[in-house]
């Protein structure tokens, strides 16, 4: 009782932020490498490579995001995805000027229009295909590393329920066309790092149509509740067993 009175009257609650908590929010900073390091790095890697998410580093991938799309994903970010909107009218740190500085640097020195010179670029955006020719191109294309079935060979699953719940189809899209080019993943003419992949070294470029279709058919993996089956709460209460989560595999 004491202590709810001693509380009463005083903004102090358990877990609630103090100032200190506060995310500092510099808006003065126009410099692209400090915006970088503050606000992308961690999620895009330190050097826009070798991140979780796809790299920035990527002239490939510059050749296809015109300035005004990467404006306008920093600053609404991507619905429904891990990708946060940076813009103050959304909620976030960065100014619009901060904004265009940042991605003016990431313009001036990751893009490389002489690396892309001659290449046919397919559109970055385009609506998914078919799924059933899609099914076919993966065979050709990607089993080899992902498997027939897209679990996963000597590279991962790309039909995990969870991974397909948590990326869009346009990340799905530019990571066929670009690759991973810091991870090993060849883009659509099937180089990686300037190597022509020795698993796709038979097989022409993917096509437009082609790579809507096989977006189409990783999609159509995706499910109603992803995640399940949830832990066995069951078992939560005896200390004893761990909390043991069941799978289908
Ligand atoms: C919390 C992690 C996180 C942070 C921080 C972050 N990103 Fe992202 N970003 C992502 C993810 C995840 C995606 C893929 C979203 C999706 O599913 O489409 C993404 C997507 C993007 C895309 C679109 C990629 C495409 O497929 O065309 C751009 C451009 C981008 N981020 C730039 C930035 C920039 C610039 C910053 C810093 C201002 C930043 N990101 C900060 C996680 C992050
Ligand atoms: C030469 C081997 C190879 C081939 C061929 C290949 N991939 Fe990959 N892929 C990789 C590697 C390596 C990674 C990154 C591995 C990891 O993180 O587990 C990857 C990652 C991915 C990811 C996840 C990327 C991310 O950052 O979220 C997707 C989606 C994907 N590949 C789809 C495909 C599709 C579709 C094809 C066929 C068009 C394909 N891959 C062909 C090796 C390959």
């Amino acid at each position: 009782m004491l202590a709810i009175l001693s509380m009463a009257g005083c903004d102090w609650m358990p877990g609630k932020p103090t100032e200190a908590d506060k995310p500092v929010i510099k808006t003065t900073i126009t410099n692209s490498h400090e915006l970088w390091m503050s606000y992308c790095s961690g999620c895009h890697g330190a050097d826009g490579r070798w991140g979780p998410a796809r790299p920035m580093n990527d002239p490939l991938y510059l050749a296809m995001a015109d300035r005004e799309y990467l404006i306008r994903i920093v600053r609404d970010g991507v619905d429904g995805s891990l990708m946060p909107a940076f813009g103050m009218p959304k909620g976030g740190p960065m100014t619009d000027e901060q904004i265009d500085d940042l991605v003016d640097g990431m313009i001036e020195h990751w893009s490389n229009p002489v690396a892309v010179k001659g290449m046919e670029l397919p559109p970055l955006a385009a609506a998914p295909g078919d799924a059933s020719r899609g099914q076919a191109v993966f065979k050709n294309y990607c089993a080899q590393c992902h498997g027939d079935d897209g679990r996963g060979g000597s590279a991962g699953s790309v039909v995990n329920d969870s991974y397909l719940a948590l990326v869009s189809d346009q990340a799905l899209r530019s990571t066929i066309l670009c690759g991973r080019l810091d991870l090993g993943m060849p883009n659509y003419t099937g180089h990686v790092g300037g190597q022509h992949s020795a698993a796709r070294k038979d097989l022409p470029p993917l096509s437009n149509r082609q790579i809507s279709d096989v977006v189409a058919w990783l999609i159509s993996h995706r499910v109603e509740f992803p995640g399940q089956p949830y832990p066995n709460t069951n078992t939560l209460d005896d200390p004893t067993q761990s909390a043991a989560v069941t799978t289908t595999e």
